[in-house]
């Protein structure tokens, strides 16, 4: 079947790799002249495992290729997939304007029957929006005979398994209103769901708010673990424990239960947000959504107390090292991370802070200030130099099992500050470490 994915981002370029590794034709266009030419030299703008690899065995075998040419790109395709940005307005609303402007394009170059799938994470009515504007734009044209139909899909790919989400699917939500697309779609999902796992159909607007209650619901079980782990901090009961003796309830289950430095990233801060503003439009009052998003906020501030409190309210002039900058592991994702709000205030509290990642360094620049208090260290035993204390901000696989008697030579202090809850608390403390986590120890 021929494809083609408007917006070469996260989830059009994922995407478009995979329905090409499944045997459809696809072309991913971008308005963006920089992107393209780098996808049509073979390389990836972004950090993610196996994509490289994916994307040039099916440019090779001449299933799939890049192109600024959208008018090209709808002509030869029956499925076209919208899958721009929806970036955070002002007032956490998602901003439409990419969407919208995509919708006129298809309006003005639309040759023949195509099924419109909007993949971009979008408000309950945007489905409607883009038939209005398409529908507007093919009378500009004077012409009456042109079908098409308009169908939501969102897409639950996380960063750092993408591909694998994509391919083997827990399921597929499809909001479609007409029986021969729907078995279009069916159709073009056929191999995506050989594990036996649904399609499910259902009604446009459910199918626009299916991605938002899913986020939503994500990041009110991390807030709430994260509410939880305070208490525990206070009265010495342990938030790993209750992780595994709650999860274990099947009603309840294990994913997404792990206490931490709250949740980043450019989808759950910003869907939460949005979502919350949605109901506002309509005056409900997200009260749950408000105190997700707090809780998640105070969180970080939580841990940056705890440092400064250990090192008696003055870290002014202090080295810390700060193991991670990417908002979770597998991804040089730095937006919204976690990572990057905490040493922005430990850098606004007076602090030098030595930042390693893997992946992320990059992109410091672009997440970072106070710029002249950062050294960023590709080794992360370097970075450990002079410093007071190391602060574990991101859970790279890299710092699960790291040597501990070499970092003790490089640093001031045998004191790490754990924001993931990578080891045990009594192993730390027997192998001489000052080991503070999150949920897991007596302290304030
Ligand atoms: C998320 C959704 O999982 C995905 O379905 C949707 O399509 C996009 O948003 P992503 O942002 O890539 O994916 O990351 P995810 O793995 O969901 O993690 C989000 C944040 O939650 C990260 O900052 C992570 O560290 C944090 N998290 C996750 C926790 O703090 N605790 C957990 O138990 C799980």
């Amino acid at each position: 079947m021929n494809i083609c994915l408007i917006g070469a981002g996260y989830v059009g370029l994922v995407s478009a790799v995979c329905f090409a590794e499944m045997g459809h034709n696809v072309i991913c266009v971008d308005k963006d002249e920089h992107k393209i030419s780098l996808l049509n030299q073979g390389i990836v703008p972004i950090y993610e495992p196996g994509l490289l690899e994916l994307m040039n065995i099916n440019v090779e075998a001449g299933r799939l290729y890049f192109t600024e040419n959208i008018s090209e790109a709808i002509k030869e395709s029956l499925f076209i997939f919208i899958a721009v940005g929806t970036p955070q307005d002002e007032d956490g609303s998602a901003d439409l304007r990419h969407v919208l402007s995509v919708a006129e394009i298809i309006g003005r170059e639309i040759n023949s029957f195509k099924i419109i799938v909007n993949k971009s994470t979008v408000p309950v009515g945007t489905a409607k929006n883009v038939k209005n504007i398409i529908i507007s734009e093919i009378q500009k044209r004077r012409i009456d005979n042109i079908d098409f139909d308009i169908v939501s899909n969102p897409e639950f790919l996380k960063e750092g398994d993408a591909i694998n989400d994509f391919m083997r699917p827990d399921r597929i939500i499809i909001g479609v209103e007409r029986k021969d697309s729907e078995e279009l779609m069916k159709e073009l999902y056929f191999h995506f769901v050989k594990n036996g796992n649904p399609i499910i159909f259902m009604d446009i607007k459910s199918a626009e708010l299916t991605k938002y209650a899913s986020n939503a619901m994500l990041a009110t079980r991390i807030s709430f673990m994260n509410e939880l782990s305070s208490l525990c901090d206070i009265i010495g009961a342990d938030i790993e424990k209750i992780r595994i003796g709650i999860g274990t309830d099947k009603r309840i289950g294990m994913s997404f239960l792990y206490s931490g430095l709250g949740y980043g990233g450019s989808c759950f801060p910003k869907d939460v947000q949005a979502l919350s503003k949605t109901m506002k439009d309509f005056h409900l009052n997200p009260n749950l959504l408000n105190a997700v998003e707090s809780i998640n906020k105070e969180q970080r501030i939580r841990f940056l107390k705890k440092i400064i409190t250990r090192f008696e309210n003055n870290i002014v002039g202090k080295t810390f090292t700060v193991w991670g900058l990417s908002f979770k592991p597998k991804t040089d994702d730095i937006r919204e991370s976690p990572a990057a709000h905490l040493i922005n205030m430990l850098t606004d509290a007076g602090a030098h802070v030595n930042v390693s990642d893997p992946e992320a360094l990059k992109y410091s620049n672009l997440c970072l200030r106070n710029l002249e208090s950062i050294s960023l260290f590709k080794d992360k035993y370097l970075s450990l130099k002079d410093s007071e204390a190391l602060v574990i901000a991101t859970e790279w696989s890299q710092y699960r099992n790291p040597d501990f008697e070499l970092m003790k030579l490089n640093m001031k202090r045998n004191i790490i500050f754990d924001g993931r809850n990578q080891f045990e608390p009594e192993k730390m403390t027997q192998l001489g470490w000052e080991y503070h986590c999150i949920g897991r120890s007596n302290e304030m």
